[in-house]
């Protein structure tokens, strides 16, 4: 079954959000990489290819449904921010909306009753509990540490596969 037009511009939204994401922790990794942390540096750029690769699996998707995604313009990104436990809380309440996003992009496919949307969608609603998860767990390193240990921090994140 062809993708319904309704379900497409859906779709394209939520590319053009995985977009913004990509370009939001690259944002960060750039921020890190400018303020010397190279560990929250190396794991900002692997979460935006992450990003990317959320936005490319989506527009295949569309592709193989016979539609025509569109990435359409995307809004500037923060550049600032006032230390590495502010980019990781900007992180998770970003990861909290993009969860919100994929349940409205669910809602879509339940009223189109578009049977390949909906277990498609599926998948990332389980990555948003995984996505949420793993921001809110290294939040909870930053609690009750000084600077120190937040170095060590930036040295686990340096490992990330
Ligand atoms: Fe594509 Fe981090 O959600």
């Amino acid at each position: 079954m062809q993708i319904s037009k309704k379900m497409q511009e859906a779709f394209d939204e939520q590319i053009n959000w995985e977009m913004w994401s990509a370009n939001l922790y690259l944002q960060m990794a750039f921020w890190f990489r400018k303020e010397g942390w190279k560990g929250f540096a190396h794991w900002m750029y692997k979460q935006s290819a992450e990003e990317t690769g959320h936005a490319m699996d989506m527009a295949e998707f569309v592709l193989n449904r016979g539609g025509h995604p569109n990435v359409g313009a995307i809004k500037a990104v923060p550049t600032e921010w006032s230390d590495p436990k502010a980019v990781f809380e900007a992180t998770y309440k970003h990861e909290q909306q993009v969860t919100e996003l994929i349940n409205k992009l669910a809602d879509v496919a339940d009223a189109e009753k578009d049977r390949a949307s909906i277990n498609f969608i599926d998948r990332y609603i389980d990555e948003q509990v995984q996505e949420e998860q793993t921001a809110l767990d290294i939040l909870n390193l930053f609690l009750h540490r000084d600077d120190h240990a937040v170095a060590l921090i930036d040295d686990k994140l340096a490992t990330r596969e």
